[in-house]
């Protein structure tokens, strides 16, 4: 998609927190000249390396008139509600995560001018010590969640699509979260308990858990209205892990710092989802029950 670079800049960007996705979208929107803020717990200016270059971001100064939010799924709810008093009348929010469950918690809370966004991304990044590192070039989905965010939809696009394209605009993000649900479900579970990389997941031994795990996924979507195609699901989630097979998932990660991980926006999600049709997923509530003992073993 061809960036609208004039309706880009008539929004003034604000990235919260420093996450390395947001990081990445950050330095990229200020090095293609449309200057970016962060909106921080404790209030300050951040300078870093990102290409051998040198960017600085000063803290958000509210009003906020478009903010990317890629936080935890955990802490969307918060991190929105915290936002809320000092956003625009029209502020666009761009909401990205692992996991599902947020769009439906934000949307009641927004003003009817507020904008509601979401961005699924295959991006890679890792943040360092003063610098922000692009590991993996991905590519992104965007699509509008409410009326008001149509009524942004160039600025907004044009801006995402240079933060973190090529970018693909959507109607309907439902299919490709799904999609995402399913690949994190298998993969970052997994990893995590065995504590290893994505690309351990090939070995024989793993490949019936794989499969019944996302025998439940798919299950789930199609009672939720969304069918994934079981073997196509099965191919893609191959094609991640061994397109990502040195990395460590997010989970993984999660649990390796003691940090709470997204278990309960990914499995947590499709046991909730299968209780309201009456299905049973025994593989993913295993995995949730394993995950949240663990986390609870270091006290999250
Ligand atoms: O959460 C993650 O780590 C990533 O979404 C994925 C695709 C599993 C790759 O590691």
């Amino acid at each position: 998609m061809a960036p609208n670079t004039s309706a880009s800049s008539a929004l003034s960007w604000t990235v919260v927190g420093r996450g390395a996705i947001g990081l990445l979208a950050a330095c990229r929107l200020q090095l293609a000249g449309n200057p970016v803020r962060l909106w921080l717990r404790q209030p300050a200016t951040i300078d870093m390396q990102f290409q051998q270059q040198p960017i600085q971001f000063l803290p958000a100064t509210p009003p906020l008139s478009a903010v990317f939010v890629p936080v935890k799924s955990y802490a969307v709810l918060e991190t929105v509600t915290t936002l809320l008093p000092h956003l625009t009348a029209d502020a666009q929010l761009v909401l990205s995560h692992n996991g599902m469950g947020s769009i439906e918690q934000v949307l009641p809370l927004l003003a009817p001018q507020q904008g509601l966004w979401f961005l699924t991304t295959t991006h890679g990044a890792l943040k360092q010590a003063d610098s922000v590192l692009h590991t993996g070039c991905g590519q992104s989905v965007l699509a509008p969640l409410n009326s008001a965010a149509q009524a942004h939809s160039n600025a907004v696009t044009a801006a995402m699509d240079t933060a973190l394209g090529p970018l693909t605009l959507t109607e309907d993000i439902q299919p490709f979260l799904w999609q995402k649900l399913a690949i994190n479900a298998v993969i970052n579970p997994l990893t995590a308990l065995h504590n290893c990389h994505n690309g351990e997941l090939a070995q024989p031994q793993y490949q019936q858990q794989i499969c019944a795990i996302l025998h439940e996924v798919c299950q789930v979507a199609a009672a939720a209205g969304y069918a994934l195609h079981y073997e196509v699901m099965l191919e893609k989630i191959n094609e991640v892990i061994q397109s990502t097979a040195t990395n460590f998932s997010s989970m993984q990660q999660d649990i390796m710092h003691q940090r709470r991980t997204e278990i309960d926006a990914i499995n947590g999600y499709i046991v909730a989802q299968a209780a309201r049709s009456n299905l049973a997923v025994p593989h993913n509530t295993q995995l949730q029950q394993q995950l949240l003992q663990l986390q609870q073993g270091y006290g999250r």
